[in-house]
């Protein structure tokens, strides 16, 4: 469990005025049209500052995963900006927010999205590859995550070859690898036991205080919500 510091209460405050923030303003995002569209997210403000840890919790269908897809770029929202490490993230073109994706977001999908033909270690490199930052330090990184979630003995598997809770740690350490600026998580823990569950938010916990990270967490876990230094409810669409 993790006692929010009084510096991190004073950085919210002045998120806007971060470079490593995050911060969505008046955010709403209309899906389908006519008489299926459907307000997922409903006018959303939200603030996070580097080094601050959010959870969002919220019934199935409340526009969870919406709101983590709008604050990556993955989802252009209706109206509305979203900002992320002091970039305007909603102006740019679809090229410039890939790369802006790829090096400031790190994002824990609620499905672990892990590519099948790479092994746990691979998929963690390919990230810095792509980026050509591949180098010692950057395999050594790899090393100490894949330890931290538990997957030493599995870092030479694919995603077929372990089971759904060792994908979920695989999807968190990938996400960490970069040290992104934002990190997004979507239900971390639905496959993990009490043990696991734990390990993994101390260990989102720690990548967000240490480094300086702003961190959206959305899940349905009680128990692992204490973990967060700001904790909101969303409920059709709305944050409160
Ligand atoms: N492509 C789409 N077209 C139309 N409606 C959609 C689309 N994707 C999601 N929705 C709707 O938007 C709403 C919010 O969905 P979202 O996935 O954000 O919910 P959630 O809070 O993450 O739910 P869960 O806890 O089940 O993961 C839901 O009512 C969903 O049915
Ligand atoms: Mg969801």
């Amino acid at each position: 469990m993790t006692t929010p510091a009084t510096d991190h209460q004073s950085a919210t405050a002045t998120a806007t005025d971060q470079p490593g923030g995050l911060r969505l303003n008046d955010v709403t995002l209309t899906l389908g049209d006519g008489d299926t569209a459907v307000t997922a997210l409903d006018h959303v403000g939200l603030s996070v500052a580097a080094g601050e840890f959010v959870a969002v919790v919220g019934p199935s269908g409340s526009g969870k995963s919406s709101l983590l897809a709008v604050a990556c770029g993955l989802q252009r929202p209706t109206s509305g900006t979203v900002h992320i490490a002091g970039t305007e993230l909603t102006a740019l073109s679809d090229r410039q927010r890939t790369a802006t994706r790829l090096r400031h977001i790190g994002f824990v999908f609620q499905q672990s999205n892990l590519l099948a033909s790479l092994t746990v270690k691979e998929q963690l490199l390919l990230p810095l590859h792509i980026d050509g930052r591949l180098d010692t330090a950057a395999r050594t990184r790899a090393d100490e995550l894949i330890e931290a979630v538990g997957l030493t003995h599995r870092a030479g598997s694919r995603p077929h070859q372990l089971s759904g809770g060792e994908r979920q740690r695989a999807g968190l350490a990938r996400a960490l690898m970069t040290s992104p600026a934002v990190l997004l998580v979507d239900e971390p823990t639905s496959a993990l036991d009490r043990v696991r569950s734990a390990e993994a938010v101390r260990l989102i916990a720690e990548q967000t205080h240490q480094r300086g990270t702003a961190t959206v967490m959305v899940t349905h876990d009680t128990a692992i919500m204490d973990a967060a230094d700001r904790v909101y409810e969303m409920v059709d669409g709305r944050l409160s």
